[in-house]
């Protein structure tokens, strides 16, 4: 497939952008409460766009910051080309750009890089995960009280429900994390640091990449309630395999 080379390389030049203006002034607008875009989002929102268009021009284009493009095409990619942008205004190096490849409604290549930390995250369908070009693993962790459980804040409709999760994960497992990024979020649970992810509220191109590459890590993705349709499903759970019952048990409230 190659298509490969071009999406890593995209990755690494849409990577530098936001490498070369971490920390520095940004334009920050509100699109909704607590829900922050910059003019390097929607720069590199363009970016990522032109430069398929070039090479792809019949391919399908899914990005935050724009209108889908040729919605009928069997082979799509599926970009968030800054994730993390509350972490990127407040200067926190938890930032990254996610780039999924889909062919006929599945997954099969996706990066995830964090340019900052230099980290670049690859998944390919039946090949394993890497990290910088070396095999990662999720963890072995198999007792709920050693898991390092990781979650997103939702921007909008904090209920009840989410509350309590986060009691139950406190009360439960070791700890309990938001970091910002809901690509490197899965990204981590690929390489082992976190056991278990979970997010309301969450898009298609927040986890396209990311789902891939903990799946190939040897992990399991779902909905909170063990679907493995969640690419469309405003939900998603991920873990080493070993806990996801228990975590699916926790975050529903046993
Ligand atoms: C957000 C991040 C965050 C998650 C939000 C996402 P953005 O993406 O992934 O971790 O909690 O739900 O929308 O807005 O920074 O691209
Ligand atoms: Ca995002
Ligand atoms: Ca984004």
């Amino acid at each position: 497939m190659y298509e490969k080379d071009f999406i890593v390389e995209l990755a690494k030049k849409t990577g530098e952008i936001i490498r070369n203006n971490f920390r520095k002034h940004l334009n920050v607008e509100y699109k909704g409460p607590r829900d922050l875009v910059t003019n390097v989002d929607k720069y590199i929102d363009n970016f990522v766009r032109d430069s398929i268009l070039k090479a792809y021009p019949s391919y399908g284009i899914i990005t935050e910051e724009n209108k889908d493009l040729n919605e009928l095409s069997n082979k799509k990619f599926i970009i968030d080309p800054l994730d993390g942008t509350t972490n990127f205004v407040k200067g926190y190096p938890q930032v990254a750009v996610s780039i999924a490849f889909m062919e006929d409604s599945e997954i099969t290549f996706g990066v995830v890089y964090n340019p900052i930390l230099e980290e670049l995250f690859i998944g390919e369908l039946g090949h394993g995960a890497l990290l910088n070009y070396k095999p990662i693993k999720v963890s072995k962790t198999s007792e709920f009280k050693d898991a390092l459980i990781a979650t997103g804040f939702v921007y909008k409709e904090r209920n009840e429900k989410t509350y309590k999760s986060f009691e139950n994960i406190l009360e439960g497992a070791l700890s309990l994390r938001c970091d910002g990024s809901a690509a490197l979020d899965l990204a981590h649970v690929a390489m082992g640091i976190f056991d278990g992810y979970y997010q309301k509220g969450i898009h298609i191109w927040d986890i396209a990449a990311g789902s891939l590459i903990v799946k190939e890590a040897g992990g399991r993705v779902s909905t909170f309630d063990g679907n493995t349709s969640f690419l469309e499903a405003d939900e998603i759970l991920a873990t080493n395999g070993i806990l996801h019952e228990r975590l699916i048990q926790f975050i529903n409230g046993a």
